[in-house]
């Protein structure tokens, strides 16, 4: 059976209190939006159909990369009325599958089991049980426990208030069955919309049956209208992540302080301390110790290769054994090699450094490769721009540069060279050979100092 997903984001958010729209407010560093896109995509389906309608093209160029049936909503009339804008596209032989872009922890597990109850004569409910109802449509069954209707809180007598028993909004049903029943909708009721949640009414008294599933955890089906929920829902889902490194054998200082916007794979006896962010793709191997406050974005750490304090890494792949800051900055294309050092204050970026090679202090490398066990003494840059073009610098094994030196590129200095301190080099410098390019001291004997005007 084919399985076509209908998500809704026509709302307004307007507690947002954002000129962004809703869907694409970030959870743990993904939009939301993007999130149910991504577990929708989990299940396989024939076709992703979004509704669409407050600040819809915003939307929909956030995901021009994706082939997404978007359909309009121009008037925001019920959530039956949002997914009849999808309806006329799906064909009677699919199954069906309701979604919100304003559920985003919702997970592809508990999708599945709801999709399994559903055939040609029975329609899923996703529900929870709550202790506070209130807001939701409430699930009423009759004297067998069968549902037999959602009725919204707006709608609701006293004894339906008080069931616990909620809606969690999200519906599978049997295409011929949704376009059967989607034009008997209608907006006799308290808020004048057209409910999605009337189907079930309709199934039921067309000789259909009504089952539920329950999720694994209430956060998943938990919708996010404003910045607080959105907040909690991030915190509970950046407190699962922290469990879930912790029992695979991490270290974290406090389970509170430390922010996964991707993935983090990590190996055994990892340490991380307070406050540190890992974005996109990140891996540290065994052994691995990252010191407070280091940002890692897409980079992989090698075994046992220590981070200290707030260092921050990107797009970078460093070996075993390395030690790197505090205060490093690797940026995008670093390589480091096996038992490197970067030391404070050192910017690295597309550039290669070699086994055991150690740049300790105040430099910049950019655009170069070096060696290894070359020793790049502080303060050394690599002049890698012109203003217009990049050009490289070469260092090979076993070179030691001197404190301050300009390394004008494209420069080659080879293995076991020595360049003096100071140095402003611009030529190459051949194995073995000590480059001296500076201006020599003048002592001036009798110097008369300034005076103050
Ligand atoms: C809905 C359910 C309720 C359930 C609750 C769970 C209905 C009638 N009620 O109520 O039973 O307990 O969700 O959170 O379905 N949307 C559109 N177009 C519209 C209306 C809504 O795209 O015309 C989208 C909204 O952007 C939102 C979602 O549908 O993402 C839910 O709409 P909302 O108005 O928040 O429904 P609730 O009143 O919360
Ligand atoms: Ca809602």
């Amino acid at each position: 059976m084919d399985l076509h997903v209908v998500i809704l984001a026509a709302g307004k958010g307007s507690r947002m209190k954002s000129s962004i729209p809703k869907v694409l407010h970030p959870l743990a560093g993904k939009p939301m939006l993007e999130r149910v896109l991504d577990t929708a995509t989990g299940l396989s389906p024939k076709a992703l159909h979004v509704v669409i309608g407050h600040e819809a093209d915003q939307i929909r160029t956030a995901f021009l990369d994706q082939s997404i049936n978007w359909h309009e909503q121009l008037e925001q009339l019920g959530t039956g009325h949002a997914v009849a804008q999808a309806a006329p596209t799906i064909p009677d032989d699919a199954t069906v599958l309701v979604l919100y872009g304003d559920v985003p922890l919702i997970r592809a597990e508990s999708l599945k089991r709801l999709i399994a109850l559903v055939d040609n004569e029975t329609l899923g409910l996703l529900t929870v049980e709550l202790n506070d109802p209130s807001g939701y449509g409430r699930i009423i069954r009759n004297a067998a426990d069968e549902i037999v209707a959602i009725v919204e809180q707006k709608d609701a007598n006293s004894d339906q208030l008080a069931v616990t028993e909620v809606n969690t909004g999200i519906m599978c049903v049997r295409g011929s069955n949704l376009n059967a029943w989607l034009p008997q909708l209608s907006n006799k009721n308290a808020q004048g919309e057209y409910y999605l949640t009337d189907l079930v009414e309709l199934a039921v008294n067309q000789g259909n049956e009504v089952e539920a599933e329950q999720p694994d955890s209430i956060e998943e089906v938990q919708g996010v209208n404003d910045r607080l929920q959105l907040c909690e829902l991030e915190c509970w889902y950046q407190s699962q992540q922290a469990e879930q490194l912790l029992l695979a054998g991490v270290s974290l200082f406090d389970p509170n302080r430390i922010d996964i916007r991707g993935s983090l794979a990590a190996g055994i006896d990892v340490v991380i301390d307070l406050n540190c962010i890992f974005e996109g793709h990140v891996a540290l191997g065994d052994g691995a110790k990252i010191g407070a406050n280091c940002i890692i974005i897409n980079s992989t750490i090698g075994p046992g290769t220590i981070v200290k304090p707030n260092s921050i890494i990107e797009d970078s792949i460093v070996g075993s054994g390395a030690v790197i800051g505090p205060f490093a900055r690797l940026r995008p294309a670093t390589i480091l090699k096996d038992n490197t050092k970067i030391g404070n204050f050192v910017e690295t970026k597309k550039c290669e450094i070699g086994r055991g090679s150690k740049v300790n202090h105040l430099s910049y490398i950019g655009d170069a490769i070096i060696g290894e066990n070359s020793n790049i003494g502080a303060g050394t840059i690599t002049c890698n721009y012109d203003g217009v073009n990049k050009f490289k610098t070469e260092i090979g094994d076993g070179v030691f540069i001197g404190s301050n030196s300009s390394l004008v590129a494209p420069v080659v200095i080879r293995d076991n060279a020595t360049v003096g301190a100071g140095s402003v080099i611009t030529k190459p410098v051949e194995p073995n050979q000590l480059a001296v390019a500076r201006a020599r001291q003048t002592n001036i004997s009798g110097w008369t100092k300034p005076v103050k005007k």
